[in-house]
């Protein structure tokens, strides 16, 4: 433990409000406003004295605990949630080190439990039966929709005992392919409620990326709907699921039944493309259930979800998390990073479709009986001023949402947020890439009023809930830095040989033992998900980002370091990005990298060369554009491509992104030596293409 230790005592040297941070600009929130000159932004006392954790000592002291004696700490969380039976006396066991054998973490193993039960029954019987569970606000504003706990739940039932109905079972995987209507949180807790895994996959993904995720987990049902209104845009869902089906029977693996949910506002059942026998229809069959179901008891370990993510190869990875530990940990997480009180309307901006919208959108306030919107449609339409007026709307008290939009809405001048009064807001929340100090200021003075802490929530689809989280009212925030870790969490930044660094330092971040929340494999192949993880640096999960501590043990993360790019907070692989240009009949090769992009944070480039004999055109570039969006979805578009008549390669074969990102940024005089390229010349090639 002295080991663990020092890590909590180099972070102790930051007492509140004495010592270290006097001599900083500091500014009171509400005082005066963030400004660039300033490092700290202190949390007002009216703000801290309210918050669950009201001080970086309270912090410290539990942070101590949870590191000392996790056992302890976490079981004491987990009997706030209703346990069947109990776990077993060990709390926890690990194993993260590949040198000792497989990895292996479990978490309340032996505890019999549900999580959907915890997020319903248990707030119902906790007198929370009346209390708003979901506000629906569809694309068009006026339109919406409420459901109270305990409609909600009665919800969840008639969708649960038709599952069962068609056989879903517990164990059977169920894929969801939704937009943003209260059915796809209802779909998710049903397969919770009967121990069906779902797996949602984000209604922007490509019949193709759905086909592959569909022949990897082999659903007995996917549930979908006819269509979406996207801005001004209509997108026929129920057609890209018909064609997934298809693509899917050709692997071997046919679904039995796609519910379809009738979006009304969007498209007619009538106009809807139907398979007889395999189709239904959500309004026709689920209502008619009963409103009550009988809970599948399960074991902490067994699987919750599946959740497909990017990683640096081309196939994505079935993130799978499992019961007990995902609901403790994304429920304790939520209650602290936004300082949640029952009085508190929260709204994330995320899709249920990607992590973000799993932990923070459905479990974890849900389980802590929250109220909580579910917005259909775009930040942006009819106008940049959507978001204050739904803030304003539902008298919104937390706001979680990513970069990308802070910037995107930014760029639109101050009125669109000023015309509107926010006033009911209390904590920001920001996740999903690093939010830079200009977007963070803008945020915090212009969105918050200089009033509402920020919490730049640092985690990963893989972490299952925050990892490196301010918790509000504890501790001075710097703009731009997600501060420290989150209770259990030991993060450290090693160098390239796996070195653990101290002090201030900058290098790879990785995290020490496991926490209750952490993945357990991904589907189907435990040696990709050790290889990826934790082979790297043995002894460590290691999380593919670059980060650095600065003097007084502030967390700063920097991006990452792997071939995955982050644009507008969504993770793609430069490989799948590839596969889809290369499958293109006139693309010989293909080489994507990551530039930077002033709103999305990252942008996709790409370098391809020809078949022999194509000549290049803008037709053409449009085509591979189009290759991508089909084959993956609008949001890995490339927003370059760069005709190569070759490739940067080594002698070995392997292709030199490094300086393929130097050119993409136009940082030429960075390229480093090129003298181990087989042929060098082939550089000064791309930087004379480099704008045609
Ligand atoms: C990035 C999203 C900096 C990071 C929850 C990570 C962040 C990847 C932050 C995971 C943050 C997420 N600051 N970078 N606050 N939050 N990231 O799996 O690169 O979609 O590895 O999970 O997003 O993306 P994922």
């Amino acid at each position: 433990t002295s080991d663990h230790l020092r890590h909590v005592d180099s972070m102790g040297t930051l007492p509140s409000g004495t010592g270290k941070i006097s001599y900083l600009n500091a500014v009171i929130l509400g005082d005066s406003l963030a400004s660039e000159e300033n490092d700290l932004v202190l949390p007002s006392p009216e703000f801290s004295s309210q918050a669950l954790i009201p001080s970086s000592d309270k912090y410290i002291e539990m942070y101590r605990r949870s590191i000392v004696d996790p056992a302890g700490f976490w079981s004491e969380i987990a009997s706030l949630f209703y346990w069947k039976q109990k776990w077993s006396d060990q709390v926890y066991s690990e194993n993260m080190d590949v040198r000792k054998g497989p990895i292996n973490i479990e978490w309340f193993k032996g505890g019999i439990t549900n999580v959907c039960f915890n997020a319903l029954d248990r707030n119902v019987q906790a007198g929370l039966g009346a209390k708003t569970a979901i506000y629906w606000e569809g694309n068009e504003p006026g339109q919406d929709g409420s459901l109270t706990y305990t409609d909600l739940l009665e919800r969840v039932c008639q969708l649960a005992n038709y599952l069962k109905d068609i056989g879903v079972g517990k164990g059977d995987a169920v894929v969801i392919y939704l937009p943003m209507l209260m059915e796809l949180p209802i779909a998710m807790l049903a397969c919770a409620r009967i121990a069906a895994v779902h797996s949602v996959v984000f209604a922007g993904f490509s019949a193709e990326s759905l086909a592959q995720r569909i022949t990897d987990c082999k659903p007995k049902a996917v549930i979908t709907c006819n269509a979406v209104c996207r801005g001004s845009k209509v997108i026929h869902l129920k057609d890209i699921v018909d064609t997934a089906l298809v693509e899917s029977a050709k692997n071997g693996v046919s679904v039995d039944v796609c519910l379809t949910y009738e979006n009304q506002s969007a498209m007619k059942r009538e106009t809807t493309n139907w398979m007889e026998g395999r189709d239904a229809w959500w309004q026709d069959t689920v209502p008619k259930f009963p409103t009550t179901c009988d809970v599948e008891w399960v074991d902490a370990e067994d699987p919750l979800f599946l959740l497909y993510t990017s990683g640096s190869t081309g196939k994505p990875k079935g993130v799978l998390h499992t019961t007990g530990g995902f609901m403790v940990y994304t429920a304790t997480t939520f209650k602290y990073a936004f300082d949640y009180k029952l009085s508190d309307i929260y709204w994330c901006t995320a899709d249920c479709g990607w992590i973000t919208g799993h932990s923070y959108v459905t479990y974890g306030p849900l389980l802590n009986g929250a109220t909580v919107i579910v917005f259909e449609g775009a930040p942006n339409y009819p106008d940049p001023g959507r978001c204050w007026d739904i803030v304003d709307k539902y008298k919104v008290t937390l706001f979680y949402t990513a970069p990308t939009l802070v910037r995107s809405l930014m760029r639109e001048g101050n009125e669109y947020v000023t015309r509107y009064s926010r006033k009911s807001l209390r904590v920001l929340g920001s996740v999903g890439e690093p939010i830079n100090p200009s977007a963070w200021r803008w945020f915090f003075n212009v969105v918050g009023d200089s009033r509402c802490p920020i919490s730049d929530t640092w985690w990963q689809t893989e972490t299952g809930g925050f990892m490196i989280t301010p918790l509000p009212g504890a501790w001075p925030l710097k703009p731009g830095s997600a501060t420290f870790p989150f209770f259990g969490v030991q993060p450290v930044i090693v160098d390239d040989k796996g070195t653990e660094l101290e002090g201030e330092c900058s290098g790879y971040l990785c995290v020490k033992s496991s926490w209750p929340g952490a993945f357990r494999t991904l589907y189907g192949d435990h040696e990709r998900y050790e290889t990826t993880y934790f082979k790297p640096f043995p002894g460590y999960y290691f999380s593919g980002d670059g980060c650095s501590r600065d003097k007084d043990g502030y967390h700063w993360l920097t991006g990452r370091v792997d071939d995955v790019i982050n644009v507008s907070g969504h993770r793609i692989g430069s490989a799948e990005v590839e596969s889809a240009l290369v499958s293109h009949p006139q693309c010989a090769e293909a080489a994507v990298v990551g530039v930077e992009h002033e709103v999305k944070g990252q942008a996709i480039y790409a370098f391809v060369t020809l078949v022999e004999g194509v000549p290049y055109s803008e037709e053409l570039r449009k085509s591979l554009v189009a290759t991508v969006r089909n084959q993956i979805g609008a949001f890995a578009a490339p927003d370059n491509i760069h005709w190569a008549p070759g490739l940067p390669k080594t002698r070995s074969g392997k292709i030199m992104r490094r300086i393929l990102r130097k050119i993409a940024s136009r940082q030429l005089d960075e390229l480093g030596d090129t003298s181990t390229l087989a042929d060098p010349s082939v550089v000064d090639q791309l930087i004379a293409l480099r704008d045609c």
